[in-house]
């Protein structure tokens, strides 16, 4: 694995209540950046990709949002990835 200077600049900015955002070309490494810096925090991840998961979260309700604050109470990190 190719270290990423990102890997260290992301780190360094997370728990501080700022969401951050990362894009880039396809394939560029995206998905394998996030995991690495996700394997070591118990986290939420919302993959925007699968039709329920952006049904949830684009046509919702308070109720609905409550169940997903609900499920991210004592998590560190939410990750929601989107095309
Ligand atoms: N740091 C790295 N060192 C070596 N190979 C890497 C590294 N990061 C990613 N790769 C490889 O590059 C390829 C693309 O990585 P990845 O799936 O993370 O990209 P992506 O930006 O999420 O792509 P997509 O836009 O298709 O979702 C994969 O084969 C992965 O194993
Ligand atoms: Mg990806």
């Amino acid at each position: 694995m190719i270290e990423r200077l990102l890997y260290f600049k992301i780190q360094k900015r997370l728990f501080k209540g700022k969401a951050i955002t990362l894009f880039g070309p396809r394939q560029a490494g995206k998905s394998t950046l996030i995991e690495s810096l996700l394997k070591n925090n118990d986290h939420l991840y919302l993959n925007g990709d699968e039709a329920d998961v952006r049904e949830m979260l684009y046509n919702t309700t308070s109720a609905r949002l409550k169940a997903i604050a609900g499920s991210m109470e004592k998590r560190k990190l939410v990750f929601h990835q989107h095309s």
